[in-house]
Formats: structure tokens, sequence, C-alpha cells
């Protein structure tokens, strides 16, 4: 039997869950409402938000899991991609918790975690997941990626995103529309009651299996900002449709390439991940598509899609089983890559 706590703090999230032998006890998630006056995260405030959030934050997954601290054989911990200035608040944490319980310390790459929540077994429910190889579309507000995913703790990326990420892409655009951050899940809201076709948006033509989004926001903010020059009330007049157009484009981008990767590799066990995977629009383009190809579809829970521990944990409890630990001079990374 082994007990795993896993602590996730790589951008405005302050996370902290357990995980035994694979399945789900506890994910206690804080989010930091200071960033929204700001539109988008703000890295010093999102630290010292951390620092304030961590102990309580733990102490409230524990009890939650309904274990004690000495339970616990392993913590595991973001070393990275992210805030530099938030990682070292979990990576600080996570290496004094091990020291004084005398446990293993287990680093995990946050895109890893994202992918691999679709392992997370739940203590109610009985969940299917993907077997290996299958394809993962991991799109966050960091990242956009297609991954074939090999085993637990073998990945390789065949496409991934040349500038923004799709996440970003939503959350530039609602901006521009005049929501608050984070913007993706507003747009997601707002699309339900427009029409998708209303606005064409072109998409771009980049080759292989990469993404682009930064043009996309620009041509979307161009096209704003001429038609409030004959209209003054354009975006209030058309927010929804506004929001079902861009968000459809968006859609489409993802969707185009991942198809072409399907076709590639072969592989029609498809997975999404990361904040964007929680868009309904999405979820349902998927499973449209899945009926009509014979895909395979996995789609995670929602309260996995977005930055959560739950996700460090179950990666944390692969590596506890192939004792992948590391020392106390670990440092944790802003940039990392699969
Ligand atoms: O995975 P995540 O929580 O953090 C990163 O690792 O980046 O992803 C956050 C991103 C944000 O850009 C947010 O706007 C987007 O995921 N997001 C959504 C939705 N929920 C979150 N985008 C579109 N529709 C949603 N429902
Ligand atoms: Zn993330």
């Amino acid at each position: 039997m082994s007990i795993i706590l896993g602590i996730e703090s790589s951008c405005d999230d302050t996370s902290a869950a357990i995980i035994k032998d694979g399945v789900l006890l506890s994910n206690t998630i804080a989010n930091q409402d200071v960033h929204k006056a700001y539109g988008g995260v703000v890295p010093e405030l999102a630290s010292r938000a951390h620092q304030q959030n961590i102990v309580p934050v733990v102490e409230h997954a524990i009890k939650k899991a309904n274990i004690a601290k000495k339970d616990i054989d392993g913590i595991a911990f973001t070393r990275g991609p992210g805030l530099l200035g938030s990682l070292i608040v979990g990576t600080s944490f996570a290496k004094g918790f091990a020291l004084a319980r005398n446990i293993p310390l287990i680093e995990v790459n946050h895109l890893q975690g994202h992918i691999l929540v679709h392992f997370i077994k739940l203590l109610k429910e009985e969940n299917k997941m993907p077997e290996f190889p299958f394809l993962c579309l991991l799109v966050s507000g960091g990242h956009s990626q297609i991954v074939i995913v090999k085993d637990y703790l073998e990945m390789e990326v065949i496409g991934q995103t040349i500038d923004d990420a799709a996440g970003e892409a939503f959350d530039k655009c609602a901006k521009i529309l005049g929501l608050p951050y984070p913007g993706g899940p507003l747009i997601d809201k707002l699309a339900k009651s427009g029409n998708k076709h209303a606005f064409k948006f072109t998409k771009p033509r980049i080759k292989n299996l990469d993404y682009s989004f930064s043009g996309l926001k620009t041509a979307f903010l161009y096209f704003i900002r001429d038609n409030i020059k004959e209209n003054p009330d354009f975006i209030t007049a058309n927010k929804a449709d506004l929001a079902a157009s861009i968000q459809y484009t968006i859609i489409e981008i993802l969707m185009d390439k991942l198809k072409k990767a399907i076709k590639q590799t072969g592989i029609k066990q498809i997975a999404i991940s990361g904040g964007v995977s929680a868009n309904s629009e999405l979820r349902d383009t998927l499973v449209s598509n899945a009926k009509n190809n014979n895909w395979d579809v996995f789609l995670p829970n929602k309260e996995f899609s977005t930055d959560n521990a739950a996700m460090i944990a179950i990666t944390g409890y692969f590596k506890y089983l192939n004792n992948d630990f590391v020392g106390q001079d670990v440092t944790p990374l802003a940039r990392l890559s699969l």
C-alpha cells in the first residue's frame, strides 16, 4: 500500500491531493481571485498567495482523505514548467515535508501530470482508462501539444504551438471582449447562446502537426476595432455571437491537426487534457467526431482539466512505484518540456 501527497503550485492555483494506490482520496484547490482585477496572473501576487495558502490547503487535503501525516509514503511536487516564484513555494514545502517525515521526494513535470489525469481512480466510480499507445491533445493556458503517450512515463510530442497556446487565445480574445481573466470559461458560457457561424475568422496555415494562435488573436482584435469604428456598441450587441465564432475557430484549428495526427499515427484512442479540455464545445465536437470515425475518446473529469494536485499525486504514484526519487538539492524549473 502506498499513499502519496501531491502538491501543485505552478501558476495561480494552490492545490494538494492524496492518492492511495492510485485511488484519489482528496483534492483541495485554493484559487487566487486576486488576479482578476489585473486581466492576467501577476507572478509576485501569485507566489505570495501560494505562501499563505499552502499549509491550510495541505492540512485540508490530509483531513479530507481521513489519514494522518505519518501515513504518507512519498511527496510529489510540480518542478516545472511554470512561474518560478510560484514553483519555489511548492518545491520548498515538499522538500521540508520530505525531510521532516523522512519520506521520498518525487519531482513531477506539470505537463505529464495533465496527461496522467486519465489514470486517476475514483472511490465511487469505475472510470474507463486509455490503453497505450494513445494520443493526447494537451491544451492549457501555457501549452498546446499533440502527444503520443506510450507508457505512464514515456511520451512523445508530435506537434505543438509555435507561439500562443489555445488557452491563451481564449483568454486574449476574452480580454478584447472586455471579459475578466481567465476568459476561457466565460467564452464557453457566452458561446452557448451565440451563433458560431455569425463571423468567420481565417485559420492559420502551419506545417506538420504544429499550431499557431497569435495571428487569430490579432485578426480578432482588428476585426473588433474596425467594427467599433462603425458601431461603438458592436461588442455589446454581438457578444455571444463573437464568443461562439471565435471559440468555433479555435476548436476547428485544434481538430484539424488532431485529425491529421490520427491519420498519420493510426492511433484511434484519443484523450484531451489541460484547462481547455473543460470546454464544452471541444468535448461535444470530439464526441461527435468519435462516433463518426470510430475513435475511442477519453474526456477528463472537469475538476481535473484545470490545474490540480490530483494530477501531480497520480504521476508521483507511478514514479514512486519506479523508485524515481530526487534529493534535497532539486530546484524548480520555469521551463521544462515533456
Ligand atoms: O491547465 P490550466 O489550468 O493551466 C495551465 O497549465 O495553463 O489551463 C488554464 C487555461 C486558461 O487559459 C483558461 O482560460 C482555460 O484553460 N480554460 C478554458 C475553459 N476552462 C479553462 N478554456 C475554454 N473553455 C473552458 N471551459
Ligand atoms: Zn496546467
